[in-house]
């Protein structure tokens, strides 16, 4: 079994977050979210994974990604040149694939559930696909199935103005190679893309095994749901298992519960109430650094109290004398306060900004 992970896309950044053109990057809990996928599916035992990539993704995500040691893994980059589709990205992968069955995983995607378990349901039944589905309150942003009450699928339509139920189709997917076949048999849909939905479709048309699955787990679309707050707080939950101090936390800071302090960082008369992360080479002076809060490497804080935020990659906050809570800020932004005395602060901050509260 191999695994196709697709990161390519238009590189329309994660805006005003950060300038990365790759939202696979996007850090979740310190971690780019694209690590994630490539962990579980190590995790169920895939070790050879192909990543889609595109002109405005590849460079970054080769450089910070590499070779797959790292991971277990051996992966091999497939430059896709323009974003013509998600079965398009499979079409380009079929020398990487050949005539392997395959986990597809979009790389902005992150489940809760156990890869290993379709992996050995889906080893063990002669299928062409299994789909994953996730109830949603708005389906119209993604691709829909329709399931018939003895669960078989009925129908797959992407992104309909009426959808035919609330279930979405999660972007994670197992195919046999009878998916090459039916994408060289679908054609590109109104938007201009081959769509995998129309291929599963296809499947189906053409009387292939398709089985759906309801996941049980969270299901995280980071691309989509631009919910970062929201994914930081599971995934901290969920991984941050046990503390751990690798950087020196001096006398008169408190630390409780899951805290991961970064080598290389310092904390100077700090409260942290876990689950928090701290990146590596972060300064952190008299501050209260509350729960679901990540801090990136190289971050520097002083007189400031912050709650259930993510502060990205070289940022500075001083000063500040009402709780920051709720809020991102991006890469290098500074955001200090010179005159003060504001009711309530709530932000937004993309990178390299610098924002003074006079
Ligand atoms: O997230 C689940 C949804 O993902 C499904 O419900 C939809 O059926 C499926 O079409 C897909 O919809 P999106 O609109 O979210 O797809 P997006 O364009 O964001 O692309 C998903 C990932 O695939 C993303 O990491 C970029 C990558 N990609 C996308 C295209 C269009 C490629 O690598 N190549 C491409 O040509």
């Amino acid at each position: 079994m191999k695994a196709l992970i697709l990161s390519g896309g238009k590189g329309t950044r994660l805006r005003p977050l950060t300038y990365t053109g790759a939202k696979q990057l996007v850090p979740v809990a310190n971690k780019p979210i694209l690590w994630y996928g490539i962990e579980s599916l190590v995790a169920a035992g895939i070790t050879e994974i192909g990543i889609v990539v595109s002109p405005e993704t590849g460079p970054e995500i080769e450089l910070k990604t590499g070779p797959g040691d790292r991971f277990g893994a051996s992966i091999t980059y497939i430059h896709q040149q323009s974003p013509d589709g998600l079965a398009h990205a499979v079409k380009i992968a079929q020398p990487f694939l050949g005539d392997s069955p395959f986990v597809m995983y979009l790389g902005d995607n992150l489940i809760q559930d156990q890869l290993l378990e379709f992996v050995l349901d889906f080893q063990k039944k002669p299928l062409s696909a299994i789909i994953m589905l996730k109830q949603v309150k708005n389906p119209t942003a993604f691709g829909v199935a329709q399931i018939s009450p003895t669960g078989s699928v009925i129908n797959l339509v992407e992104k309909p103005k009426n959808p035919p139920s609330n279930l979405a189709l999660v972007g994670v997917y197992l195919f046999s190679a009878a998916i090459h076949d039916a994408i060289a048999q679908i054609r590109p849909s109104a938007r201009g893309e081959l769509e995998i939905t129309d291929a599963i479709q296809q499947l189906i048309t053409n009387k292939q095994a398709v089985e759906a699955k309801e996941l049980s787990g969270w299901w995280l679309d980071t691309g989509k749901k631009d919910d970062l707050l929201e994914a930081n707080r599971i995934i901290l939950d969920e991984y941050l298992t046990e503390p751990q101090i690798l950087g020196d936390v001096k006398e008169g800071s408190k630390i409780s519960g899951r805290v991961v302090v970064g080598k290389g960082s310092q904390l100077i008369n700090c409260t942290v109430r876990g689950p928090v992360i701290i990146g590596e080479n972060c300064v952190l002076e008299n501050c209260f650094v509350g729960s679901y809060t990540s801090i990136a490497n190289d971050v520097t804080m002083s007189d400031i109290e912050i709650d259930h935020s993510v502060v990205l990659k070289g940022a500075n906050i001083s000063g500040i004398q009402r709780r920051i809570v709720d809020s991102l800020v991006g890469e290098r932004a500074k955001l200090t306060v010179t005159n003060h005395r504001p009711k309530a602060l709530r932000f937004m901050i993309g990178d390299d900004s610098t924002i003074e509260l006079t």
